[in-house]
């Protein structure tokens, strides 16, 4: 784009020669890069550098930060839905009726590529990010840690049991090789797991992603709000209000009564999502090929027992059991 954007991707170039590579699940077409003690994909790392250089946080800005596969589509569509329930009707006329969620709510480590588009999003900006939190810069993390009321935004944060997120990533990531330019064979459960373990996936190591927005939130409850996929699915309405509250829009009497929370959790959910036109046969725009399809598989828990060896789950298990020690957080 503009001059400060080439010194970026300048600065880029000569850094990412010095990174360890990894194995890509996409193969050669996506570059995997070690950066402070993340794996992730080069066309993030080059969102990540520009976030840094470029962005200009607001108080009001949303930010949806998610480990791929443990939510993001559902979250980004409940969020959509409780910021314009004013806006929009529950009719045929709702935007989450005719797009699928990806295309409402952008990623801010792409959007930012696009140069000034993300300046021009009227307040409050709601944006989707697969980034750990460390890799954000001070200005937003900072500010998350602090009760500053001249801040960097808000992080809402989905987490989801690991067999599950290891199980679903599979299958996404399957589709999508059959999608690249030279067709992939598909990974094998055994090759998907060795790398899970590793760490080496789009957004580093699944467990490391969570403990920092799970510390994060504790220290600032306000700034992170840390929600998981399974007391979403077993009580949607109540973590539909516990949204609104946290997005300092709650609902009031009248909207209670006339059962607004509960058409949002109806809107959103994954039998009325998976089932509309342009999520069964819509395609998702952008550099990575893909169908709407591919977001909307089971929407289940607990899937891993279809799928995982013994020996799979006992490894799993015992990770996320040493890592999650003495954090309080557990599945
Ligand atoms: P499964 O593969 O287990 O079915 P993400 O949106 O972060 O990419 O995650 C995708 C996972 O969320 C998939 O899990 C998908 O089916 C599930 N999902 C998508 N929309 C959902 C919804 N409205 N409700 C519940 N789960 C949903």
């Amino acid at each position: 784009a503009n001059e400060g954007y080439r010194k970026t991707y300048e600065k880029l170039e000569e850094m990412s020669a010095t990174l360890a590579q990894g194995e890509s699940w996409l193969g050669n077409g996506v570059q995997i890069l070690q950066f402070q003690g993340f794996w992730v994909p080069k066309f993030c790392l080059q969102g990540v550098m520009l976030i840094n250089d470029h962005f200009k946080p607001r108080p009001t800005d949303i930010i949806l930060s998610t480990f791929p596969k443990c939510g993001t589509t559902w979250l980004r569509a409940i969020i959509f839905a409780i910021l314009h329930r004013n806006s929009y009707g529950f009719d045929e006329n709702h935007p989450l009726l005719k797009s699928n969620p990806l295309n409402l709510v952008p990623f801010l480590e792409i959007l930012i590529q696009e140069g000034g588009s993300i300046e021009t999003l009227s307040s409050p900006r709601f944006l989707s990010s697969h980034l750990p939190f460390s890799l954000f810069p001070k200005s937003m993390t900072m500010a998350a840690a602090s009760s500053s009321p001249c801040d960097g935004g808000r992080f809402v944060y989905i987490c989801r049991e690991p067999k599950d997120v290891l199980v679903s990533m599979w299958h996404y990531m399957n589709k999508l090789r059959g999608r690249v330019a030279e067709e992939l064979p598909p990974l094998s459960l055994e090759q998907a797991f060795d790398l899970f373990c590793k760490g080496v996936t789009f957004s580093g190591s699944y467990w490391d992603h969570v403990l920092e927005y799970w510390k994060a939130s504790l220290e600032s409850p306000n700034k992170v709000l840390f929600l998981k996929y399974e007391d979403l699915k077993r009580e949607p309405s109540g973590n539909v209000r516990k949204l609104a509250d946290f997005l300092d829009l709650p609902f009031s009497v009248e909207e209670e009564n006339e059962g607004m929370v509960e058409k949002i959790v109806e809107l959103c959910s994954f039998e009325n999502l998976s089932n509309l036109d342009v999520n069964k046969n819509g395609k998702t725009p952008g550099k990575h090929p893909g169908a709407n399809s591919d977001f909307f598989r089971k929407g289940q828990i607990g899937d891993w027992r279809n799928h995982l060896t013994p020996q799979m789950i006992e490894v799993l298990d015992k990770t996320t059991k040493e890592k999650f020690q003495d954090t309080g957080l557990s599945f």
